[in-house]
């Protein structure tokens, strides 16, 4: 690892079940560069978890909710400035640009080296320093991989104890010489001696850096989730992708779930969405009236890491411990299952405050309470919201809850072998085009519907909203790689498992979010996505019947299970038809990603779009 040397630098202490030298010898480098008033090795026990929490109390970053309604749970403001990840901060810094590709931004690394010695250089004087050891999945599994983030936040040490499985343990795992991802994030700003704190330290400069060569991450100027928590986005996703390309594996933007049929058979399905639209919903989904006999069982809701078996299957690990899930919108209603995650022992970001101690955001009630304290600390009622349409919680408000206390957690969601995968799914938020449900008919037309996905923009990112955008797999902001040899990586997984004769997973593609001509969603989502899942089951199977048309297969009205919902012939047609005129004009704008993505762009992917042309054209 190219670390910088610090000369001169009193040694650090490590604690004795602390037995890796390097490691040792990298938090002494970065605490010589960061210049810490201490350092502290967490060890992930509850006792420190609540000091922690506590200090948070006093300094004002977390407020204590009333334990009679929400038992040990926090809420924390952030600065209005620091609510979603910063894309355009985002950097992967391989050693060549075309590796990076052209959806990153690339700086070369000794240039990007340079700038992050000058930005860490005495960045945490005046904090302390948290030694943080995580483990991405169960511990020794064979899937996992573990980490240390370095961090002058003690929002993030206590996030990242729900988020990963964090603590003592896993030095035991890491032995003398274990590999680990070294990860580096400072809020940026130092305190001088004797000032005072603000309650959300950040700074206006934010850089979130990755270099895929050397596996390292270097977070600068945030103290966001995505930004700061670095298991979650920078290490298992952008991180873990390259390690999957050079190691054979897949790390992928996708929830997984286990789905059991009333006749008792299972099936694992590993679905990706972009953010905030939904993964947290389908994972935990409670089927609905007249599909009671199935069940929903939950794995993960934001990350899969996919590896393949001895057997040709693929395997799959939820690397997380908790969720960070989008508040708004949730209720009993939409995400019964969330709703009871959240009962206690939940860390609350941005969303309000009730006047009796407890939690509130847009979406959680029918009727909002009659006064609120907002997310920016301001007075809040329903009137005043009227008239300001300010927002009690920001759109991006989040929630961080051990997974643990989902009730419809799966009992193999910490088997370390994983979870055979029998199907992907790929969904966008696309208010047209795109029909609620299509089967690939092969693994390359699947990797193509995934790689042209098409999602509207939500708050999860700084940036507009509701513009479409590309977002291959879900993973735009996501792949540490470039994008063309992603989508070459996937096409070569299903050669391989093919080769051993393997059954491959299926491929679906979703859309829940088309809209009718008076601008409201036809499809009713969220339990009721059970009836498509359960098509899904049917085609596995081989039971279920499908009408091919140009881009695939997608079902009859007759072909889903409509037990206990009312929706006629017409509101399917309007979720489910292919308007030729329209998917000429998205096969117009595929073109245009393929034109970006134009370098190291696998044939395969451009023979399949030909293909689709000449079938629409037919
Ligand atoms: C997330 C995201 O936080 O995708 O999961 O933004
Ligand atoms: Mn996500």
């Amino acid at each position: 690892m190219n670390h910088p040397s610090f000369e001169g630098q009193p040694t650090i202490e490590a604690p004795a079940w602390v037995k890796h030298r390097k490691l040792i010898d990298w938090v002494q480098r970065v605490a010589a560069k960061t210049k810490p008033d201490r350092i502290v090795w967490c060890d992930g026990s509850q006792e420190e978890y609540d000091r922690l929490c506590a200090q948070m109390v006093e300094a004002g970053t977390l407020k204590k909710l009333n334990p009679a309604k929400r038992p040990n749970s926090y809420l924390a403001w952030s600065d209005p400035s620091d609510v979603a990840r910063v894309e355009d901060r985002t950097f992967i810094c391989s050693q060549r640009r075309e590796d990076a590709g052209p959806t990153n931004n690339w700086i070369a690394p000794a240039e990007m080296r340079s700038t992050l010695d000058g930005l860490f250089e005495g960045a945490m004087r005046g904090r302390t320093m948290y030694v943080v050891p995580f483990s991405m999945g169960p511990l020794g599994s064979p899937i996992a991989h573990i980490g240390v983030e370095l961090s002058d936040s003690p929002y993030v040490v206590t996030n990242m104890r729900i988020m990963t499985r964090m603590g003592r343990k896993v030095y035991d795992v890491l032995g003398e010489d274990g590999e680990f991802v070294p990860c580096v994030h400072s809020v940026g700003a130092p305190l001088a001696a004797g000032a005072k704190d603000v309650s959300w330290p950040c700074n206006e400069t934010k850089y979130i850096v990755h270099f895929p060569e050397s596996r390292e991450i270097w977070s600068y100027g945030s103290g966001y989730g995505g930004n700061a928590l670095l298991g979650k986005k920078c290490f298992a996703l952008r991180i873990a992708s390259t390690m999957g390309r050079d190691e054979g594996w897949l790390a992928e933007h996708m929830l997984i779930l286990g789905v059991t049929s009333p006749e008792g058979r299972k099936h694992h399905v590993a679905a990706a969405f972009p953010s905030a639209c939904g993964k947290t919903n389908f994972a935990m989904l409670i089927p609905p009236e007249g599909l009671n006999g199935w069940k929903i069982s939950t794995i993960g809701d934001d990350i899969a890491w996919i590896k393949p078996g001895k057997d040709g299957r693929l395997y799959a690990i939820n690397p997380e411990a908790g969720y960070f899930g989008v508040a708004p919108g949730t209720s009993e209603k939409t995400n019964f299952n969330a709703m009871a995650t959240l009962k206690e022992n939940v860390i609350f970001t941005n969303v309000a405050l009730t006047d009796d101690g407890d939690v509130w955001w847009e979406g959680m009630t029918d009727d909002a309470p009659a006064h609120l304290i907002d997310w920016q600390g301001k007075d809040w009622t329903p009137a005043s919201a009227k008239e300001s349409g300010r927002k009690a919680a920001h759109p991006n408000a989040r929630f961080t809850a051990p997974a643990s206390q989902c009730p419809s957690i799966d009992p193999d969601w910490e088997n370390p072998a994983g979870v055979a995968i029998d199907a992907f799914i790929f969904g966008g938020r696309r208010s047209t085009t795109v029909p609620l449900v299509t089967e690939a008919r092969n693994w390359v037309e699947g990797v193509y519907m995934a790689a042209t996905m098409g999602s509207e923009t939500t708050a999860a990112a700084a940036g507009q909203q509701g513009v479409v955008r590309r977002d291959p797999f879900a993973m735009l902001p996501f792949c540490g790689y470039n994008m063309s040899d992603y989508f070459g990586h996937w096409l070569k997984t299903g050669e391989r498992l093919e080769q051993l004769n393997a059954k491959l997973p299926r491929i679906f593609c979703v859309n829940w979010f088309r809209k009718g001509a008076d601008g409201k969603f036809v499809w009713p989502g969220f339990g009721e996505n059970m009836r498509v899942l359960s098509w899904m089951v049917g085609r596995i199977e081989g039971s279920a019947q499908g009408e091919e048309h140009a881009f695939g297969v997608s079902p009859h009205y007759e072909d889903i299970d409509w037990s206990g919902l009312n929706f006629s012939r017409e509101q399917f047609e309007q979720v489910i038809s292919v308007d030729d005129a329209a998917w000429r004009a998205e096969l117009a704008l595929h073109a245009e990603l393929f034109d970006t993505l134009q370098q190291g762009l696998p044939p395969a992917l451009t023979e399949a779009k030909r293909a689709l042309e000449q079938k629409l054209a037919a």
